[in-house]
């Protein structure tokens, strides 16, 4: 049977998508497509094509045009989409095109310091200035507002009052990359429709 194909989009570093690279590398099941970024210069893009993974980068104003992503997908027979620290809004008509089979994981546990301009440190100062006492990772659907999708999967890490961004960071880390890739894995096992590829 042919492999369910994610497509991964990343903005930054990509520690997550190259876990789920490495996660998928030898799965019978499912493969990661392509590698899609909006930046040139992230992290991602060398770490992805220098493992020879298709590596994809479209300008801003291409990636907020939904049918422009919806024939990128269609032309790589995408199945599946994970968002790994990915910054841009996903086009309604993306999301309309695939019906909660595109997800995204977030550094704090949702409904919590999520939205717009919540992202990498700027959640781990916030937890910290808020004094909380833990924290986590959020694994979600997406839709058309940012980490507002119903929720999947969350993990939680305590916060201690020497903690610094850095420890928070770290610590959140911990859990994205021990657990996002096998929720992935668990979502696409369990998707109730035959691969689209294969209708
Ligand atoms: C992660 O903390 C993830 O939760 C968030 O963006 C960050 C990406 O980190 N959405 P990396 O680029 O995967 O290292």
């Amino acid at each position: 049977m042919a492999k369910i194909r994610i497509a991964l989009f990343a903005s930054g570093n990509g520690s997550n998508a190259m876990n789920l690279i490495r996660h998928f590398a030898s799965n019978t099941s499912v493969e990661v497509a392509f590698v899609l970024s909006n930046k040139a210069d992230a992290g991602i893009v060398k770490s992805a094509s220098s493992k020879g993974i298709e590596t994809l980068v479209f300008t801003n104003e291409e990636v907020a045009d939904g049918e422009f992503l919806v024939n990128v997908c269609s032309k790589y027979s995408i199945d599946f989409i994970v968002l790994a620290g990915y910054l841009r809004l996903i086009p309604a008509q993306l999301i309309q095109a695939f019906p909660e089979r595109i997800i995204n994981i977030h550094p704090a546990l949702l409904p919590k310091y999520g939205g717009k301009n919540m992202y990498g440190d700027k959640v781990h100062q916030a937890i910290v200035d808020a004094n909380e006492t833990e924290t986590g990772i959020t694994i979600h659907f997406v839709n058309e507002q940012f980490d507002k999708g119903k929720i999947i999967a969350q993990y939680v890490c305590p916060v201690h009052p020497t903690d610094s961004i850095d420890d928070v960071r770290e610590n959140v880390q911990h859990l994205e990359h021990t657990f996002f890739p096998f929720v992935v894995e668990k979502v696409i096992k369990e998707l109730k429709f035959a691969p689209r590829r294969a209708r």
